[in-house]
């Protein structure tokens, strides 16, 4: 099928990509200059594990090409995807401003030739309808389109499993030309893999996806809470929240207790969540407690730091992991980040090593000390703080680490670690809830 996929940031491009790979004709519109530049190169422009090689695979084959115009883009495709970004606004509230532009712009260029628009930016219930609104408001008369609801659930650091090997496929469509042709698109993958597809209304596609990620930052709120709990009452997190996960009701994923949740999407989402809740008259302290928890996470961690080390002023503090999460550069809402501009504002001598994203966080705080690695970080530090559970600090050595730090105490943000094995080394450790 021939499709375009509007804005090609993490969801976007992607989801360009997996399609060219699965045998579709695909062009990718980004108004971002320079982002085009290096697509066209075959370099990604994000750190996504396996990313590059499908995206110069797919440009040689010449099923994938990216361009910055919309109308050429729509005039060539069946299927037009929104991909373009949602960000919230100071209030909570999602800025929809980048999902209007993109359907005026597309209405400006659809006319009596059907067009299936296919909306996978995350976005409040209701905003389909908004979307076939605005391009009914400035298409020509006559145009012929649909609007439908494909929500994505890909996960940074393995987005390209997530697109290929997804655990269900949400539809929501209104009418059966739209659903067939949604069931065209994904034939290759469905052929290949089994995977359950489900066909919603579009306001319930909606909800699914604010749903899932309000869930999984519940789940991960909890296990701070045990955390916290464990601290307070001398028990372990880790032996209580696995125990609580053999439970296949529960499951043991997204109960790893640490300095919270991050990224471009939890904390953007359960907001928006928050907000369609007051604006149906529906009561918000389930968000409201999940936001408290997750703010609480990494100022406990901070204030065990505080409480160990007694005045920071003047202190190396080293800090391993800058990204949200492993096996990405984005540092959007990472913890880390929230951890270093208040051991700073309280005098500390920050050194920190990331090993994607130490060029993006050199740009949101400058002055910090970047090292090439976890052992320069650890020369002449004070204390090692862990933010991010890259592999690569699983397996350092450890002795190596120890005899190079002023005072060896480490703090370890995502129980990396075996506390007996750290304190038989010669740390002083402390991990979360244990
Ligand atoms: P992003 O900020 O990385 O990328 C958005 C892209 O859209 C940018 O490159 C921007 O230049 C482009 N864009 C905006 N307006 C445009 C226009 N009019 N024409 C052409 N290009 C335009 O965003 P993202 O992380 O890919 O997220 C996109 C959406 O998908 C959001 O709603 C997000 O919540 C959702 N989502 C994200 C993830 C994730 O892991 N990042 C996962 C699932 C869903
Ligand atoms: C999340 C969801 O997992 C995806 O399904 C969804 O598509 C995406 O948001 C989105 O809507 O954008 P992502 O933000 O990439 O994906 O990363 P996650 O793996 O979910 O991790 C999010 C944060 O939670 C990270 O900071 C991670 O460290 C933290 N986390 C995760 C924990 O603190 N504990 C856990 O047990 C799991």
């Amino acid at each position: 099928m021939k499709l375009s996929i509007i804005g090609t940031g993490y969801v976007g491009f992607t989801t360009g990509v997996c399609f060219a790979e699965l045998g579709h004709n695909v062009i990718c519109v980004d108004n971002n200059l320079e982002k085009l530049d290096k697509f066209n190169k075959g370099e990604s422009p994000i750190f996504e594990p396996g990313i590059e090689e499908m995206l110069k695979r797919n440009l040689e084959n010449g099923r994938l090409s990216f361009i910055s115009e919309i109308p050429p883009a729509v005039k060539e495709s069946e299927i037009i995807f929104i991909c373009v970004n949602t960000p919230p606004k100071e209030d909570g509230h999602v800025d929809l401003k980048y999902i209007e532009r993109a359907a005026r712009e597309i209405a400006l260029s659809i006319n009596d030739e059907y067009k299936l628009i296919v909306d996978k930016s995350t976005v409040p219930v209701k905003t389909a309808e908004k979307v076939r609104e605005t391009i009914l408001r400035y298409c020509a008369s006559g145009a012929k389109f649909d609007v439908v609801s494909n929500p994505e659930f890909l996960r940074e650091g393995t987005a390209i499993k997530d697109v290929l090997e997804p655990d269900r496929i949400i539809i929501g469509a209104d009418n059966e030309h739209a659903k067939e042709m949604m069931i065209e698109l994904y034939k290759p993958l469905t052929d290949k893999i089994n995977v359950p597809v489900k066909f919603v209304n579009v306001r319930s596609a909606e909800l699914i996806k604010h749903g899932a990620n309000t869930f999984l930052a519940a789940k991960i709120s909890f296990a701070n809470l045990m955390a916290y709990v464990c601290e307070e009452a001398k028990a372990d997190a880790l032996e209580v929240l696995d125990a609580i996960g053999l439970d296949v009701r529960i499951g043991k994923q997204f109960l790893n207790p640490g300095i919270g949740f991050g990224g471009s999407c939890f904390p953007k989402d359960i907001s928006a969540f928050e907000n369609t809740l007051n604006v149906l008259g529906i009561d918000m302290s389930l968000i409201k407690a999940i936001q408290q928890i997750n703010e609480l996470a990494w100022q406990r961690f901070l204030k065990k730091v505080e409480k160990e080390l007694w005045v920071l002023d003047g202190k190396v503090i080293g800090v391993l992991g800058l990204a949200f999460k492993p096996n990405t550069d984005d540092i959007r809402n990472s913890p880390a980040l929230k951890i270093i501009e208040e051991l700073k504002a309280n005098g500390a001598k920050v050194k920190a090593y990331d090993p994607q994203a130490v060029e993006k966080t050199k740009k949101a705080i400058p002055d910090v000390q970047y090292c090439l690695d976890a052992y320069e970080v650890a020369q002449g530090s004070e204390a090692l703080l862990i933010c991010t559970e890259w592999d690569e600090f699983k397996a350092l050595d450890l002795e190596r680490i120890k005899n190079s730090m002023v005072t060896p105490i480490i703090f370890d943000g995502r129980n990396i670690f075996e506390p007996s094995r750290m304190r038989e080394i010669g740390f002083k450790y402390f991990g979360v809830g244990r």
